[in-house]
């Protein structure tokens, strides 16, 4: 069978925030067209640029952009709905505006820490009021520009964080330098070059350096094309190496950026009978190609922090193909889990808890017990997307039967989800 999955979610927020920024016309095409890609349009059109409505099939659009200093301020608050993403980069673009604005989102986003981006952006010249509780949203952004260069060492590798900050340096003329204890996905450096803001990366002895000095005062229009969305991909090979496919499966046209692909090693060596194909590309663009799984018998294993920021968001599908592994897989170094859309360390530990998996939970991640028993209940999805669609995964192989009490919120990265799986699973063992 042969798939492909929504636009990658990444690198749609960066497209739309780059063409905004652009000055004149640019074309993108391959968008997500999911709830956090229409909450950072929705973000961008109220600060004045010109953003059609995101078309379902991934056709083309053309964004009229408003140049670098060229948001306007904006009476209504932005409401960011689940997008720490959009969120995080929008503070970053705002603080090197002279542009005023509040910013908001759902109840996951309202819990989530912002002093990481408020910390170096702050420190760069941007001022923020905190609405309600100290260093989550709302908050109101006053921005400076020009702001000051910036030094940044970051504890947690995050590209959210990194790209705030090379944002807010791009928007408000500043230089920057940003150290991370390990690379991130660099999605926003490529798109940078892409657009012609040149940053120099490099390993150093304490992680990871991005560089970008003397921003120019325009960038160019963005000719861009997303590929499919790995992580969304994730799920499906995770749902074809358990056998919840009626056949071998496909993914066509899937980014394969190697800052995200650590999942597929992963997946190799717990025994996933998988292949990948690179389709041919200049080294500073996305890469993509093909991606295919095969049902497999699975030996448990062990993630540690190296990888962790290489497939942060696939983590909970580690731990579900635990639970269907032989032995132990154990996730470590992974305390950045508990500050995603929920505390997901928590919410796989209850659900495989409520599922009968024998689970140790660490603060900084899980040991999983793998059986071959069959795994029923009721789980929660504690307004998680990810956590949604794993149980969804883990219901939909063989033997298996998880009722999820809040599927619809998968719709934020994968709409369609649950129809796929249903769809891919027709037939099959399950
Ligand atoms: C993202 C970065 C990651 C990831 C999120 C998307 C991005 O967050 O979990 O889904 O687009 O920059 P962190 O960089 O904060 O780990």
């Amino acid at each position: 069978m042969r798939v492909q999955v929504p636009g990658d979610k990444s690198l749609t927020q960066r497209a739309l925030i780059l063409s905004a920024l652009a000055e004149g016309e640019s074309r993108i095409s391959g968008l997500l067209c999911g709830g956090d890609a229409e909450s950072t349009a929705g973000a961008l059109r109220a600060l004045g640029a010109g953003i059609p409505e995101i078309p379902a099939d991934r056709g083309a659009i053309r964004v009229q952009g408003v140049g670098l200093g060229g948001l306007r301020s904006t009476g209504s608050q932005l409401d960011l709905g689940n997008s720490g993403t959009g969120a995080r980069l929008l503070l970053g673009v705002l603080s090197g505006g002279a542009v005023e604005a509040a910013m908001t989102g759902d109840e996951s986003l309202r819990s989530r820490p912002m002093r990481r981006v408020t910390e170096p952006l702050s420190a760069m010249g941007a001022r923020f009021d905190f609405l309600d509780e100290g260093g989550r949203l709302p908050i109101r952004v006053h921005g400076k520009r020009p702001l000051e260069g910036i030094e940044w060492s970051t504890p947690v590798a995050s590209a959210q964080v990194k790209s705030s900050i090379l944002l807010a340096g791009l928007t408000g003329g500043a230089s920057v330098l940003i150290t991370e204890p390990e690379q991130s996905r660099d999605h926003t450096e490529r798109i940078f070059h892409q657009v012609g803001v040149p940053t120099e990366s490099r390993a150093v002895t304490d992680g990871w350096r991005v560089e970008m000095r003397d921003p120019p005062s325009r960038i160019s229009e963005l000719d861009f094309r997303v590929p499919g969305d790995i992580s969304s991909a994730a799920f499906l090979l995770a749902l074809a190496v358990l056998g919840g496919t009626a056949d071998s499966l496909e993914i066509v046209d899937v980014g394969l950026n190697p800052t995200r692909t650590a999942f597929l090693e992963v997946l190799e060596r717990m025994g996933a009978e998988i292949a990948v194909e690179t389709d041919g590309h200049d080294e500073m663009l996305e890469p993509s190609g093909t991606v295919s799984a095969n049902v497999s018998s699975l030996k448990g294993t062990h993630v540690g922090a190296a990888e962790v920021p290489r497939m942060i968001d696939e983590l909970p599908l580690v731990a579900i193909l635990g639970a269907r592994a032989h032995g132990e897989t154990s996730i470590r170094g992974a305390q950045e889990l508990r500050a995603k859309e929920s505390d997901r360390i928590d919410a796989l530990v209850r659900n495989l808890r409520a599922l009968g998996v024998d689970v140790e939970e660490h603060e900084d991640g899980l040991t999983v017990l793998g059986s071959d028993r069959p795994l029923r209940g009721r789980v929660e999805a504690f307004g998680d997307h990810r956590i949604a669609m794993a149980f969804g995964v883990l219901g939909a192989a063989p033997g298996n039967d998880i009722e999820v009490d809040d599927p619809q919120a998968s719709g934020v990265s994968f709409p369609g989800f649950w129809e796929l799986l249903r769809e891919l699973g027709a037939g099959s063992a399950a």
